[in-house]
């Protein structure tokens, strides 16, 4: 265990020294970390030496303050730290009676959270791997909720399948009410906190009023979006956040927690347990009203995941939190000016928060040809390995995105990545 912190902090220490993830063909990776599973086993500290070397070649500087690709996040390194006891203490935080401390640390991190971004302190929370499926739980609670209001029910364990869901939702329209979109039946809304491509917010305070009118379950997807609710700055984007009826957000994206972990807020607790819980003549339950993880998410087994969230939020408080959200979108604006001012350089969207697309041209180029020099300069980006930016499409068109949300990321680290970039972009015939 020495061993592996020894290498871990080595690897942290020079995470903002090494490429930023060049690309590696697998066989590579295979020539040195594959083979046959050997007959007998190696000594530990010679399998964490091999592991340490022969993956390192293809290990990206997602965790570093130049890796500006999709929506990451680093970790902080309290909560690195947080992993490490994580693991030793091995926790299995599906019920409290597995561990009472793994539960109550949820509850009150769930609790912390929710009052940060100005949900209902009432909202049942839960702990899962993603943004993904912090999306899956608000939907399943969703359903189990709109379905129950005209006289189904759906439980998700009852009637797991997807071909079930479809079955119900074709076969069984009711006319009770209509929804915003038009369609007879129950309803259910998602909005976004947060576009992937442009950082921009659906008006959440109109879309409430108009859900709420045709008796509708609105859920917000704030994957990252949701942390602008932390900034007072920022937090006018997600006004009206309270009148949804669901939230998804990550704590991997933004609050800089290590992976895997995403947070889902149902403002009905009693549709979020019916969707989700688990119930066996063998799970026993804690005593009194104890904080039952598995009640909340799709899982029963799983790890300690609030741990970390816990520790990362109580190490900032409510203003480091905001100030990290509001760094990352300095740092944003900084990037996109400074890129900005070259004349074969655009930035498409405007700069809300800590997303923004690039693209490129030489002089003449018609859409089509900018589409194809914008490829070419995340290409040579991403070969460079000063920095990493990966591509998109938006309206029809192809752009570099950049995504700035990393606790580590420095003025400097910006200035050296928009000199990376121009010089690409240069090499590929853009005038900058
Ligand atoms: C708006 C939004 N929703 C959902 C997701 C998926 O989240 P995850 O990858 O944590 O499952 C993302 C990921 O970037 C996102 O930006």
């Amino acid at each position: 265990m020495r061993q592996a912190a020894d290498l871990a902090v080595e690897f942290l220490a020079g995470l903002a020294e090494r490429p930023v993830g060049r690309p590696i063909h697998p066989d590579e990776l295979r020539a040195t970390l594959g083979g046959e599973l050997p007959d007998d086993g190696e000594p530990p500290e010679k399998v964490l030496a091999h592991l340490a070397t022969d993956a390192d070649p293809g290990l990206v500087a997602t965790a570093g303050p130049r890796y500006f690709g999709f929506v990451i996040g680093g970790s902080l390194p309290v909560t690195v730290a947080t992993e490490w006891l994580a693991a030793a203490w091995d926790q299995n935080a599906g019920n409290y009676p597995a561990s009472p401390a793994g539960s109550v640390v949820e509850e009150v991190a769930g609790a912390w959270l929710a009052s940060l971004f100005g949900l209902p302190a009432t909202a049942s929370v839960g702990f899962v791997t993603g943004g993904t499926m912090a999306n899956f739980t608000g939907l399943a609670a969703a359903r189990h909720a709109v379905l129950r209001a005209v006289g189904h029910d759906v439980g998700f364990r009852a009637c797991s399948t997807r071909r079930a869901s479809r079955w119900w939702w074709a076969r069984r329209p009711t006319p009770r009410s209509s929804s915003p979109c038009g369609c007879a039946g129950a309803a259910i809304v998602c909005a976004q906190a947060g576009n992937v491509n442009t950082g921009a917010f659906d008006p959440l305070r109109e879309i409430a009023a108009a859900t709420a009118k045709r008796d509708a379950w609105l859920h917000v997807d704030g994957a990252f979006g949701l942390w602008a609710a932390a900034s007072s700055a920022l937090r006018h984007h997600v006004d009206g956040i309270e009148g949804a009826q669901s939230w998804a957000t990550d704590a991997h994206k933004w609050l800089n927690v290590p992976y895997d972990c995403g947070v889902v807020f149902v403002a009905d607790a009693a549709a979020h347990r019916a969707a989700m819980t688990v119930t066996a003549s063998y799970l026993v339950r804690g005593a009194g009203e104890a904080y039952t993880p598995y009640d909340h998410v799709p899982e029963s087994s799983r790890r300690a995941r609030g741990l970390s969230v816990y520790t990362a939020l109580r190490s900032l408080g409510r203003n480091g939190v905001a100030e990290l959200v509001d760094r990352c979108c300095a740092m944003a604006r900084r990037m996109a000016e400074r890129l900005d001012s070259a004349p074969g350089v655009t930035i498409p969207n405007d700069i809300v928060l800590n997303q923004m697309q690039v693209r490129f041209a030489a002089a003449g180029d018609d859409d089509a040809e900018a589409d194809r020099r914008t490829a070419e300069v995340i290409a040579a980006v991403q070969r460079d390995g000063t920095c990493w930016a990966g591509g998109t499409t938006w309206r029809g068109r192809h752009a570099m995105r950049i995504s700035v949300s990393n606790w580590s990321t420095t003025e400097e680290d910006i200035d050296l990545s928009a000199d990376a970039i121009l010089r690409c972009a240069a090499s590929a015939g853009v005038q900058v």
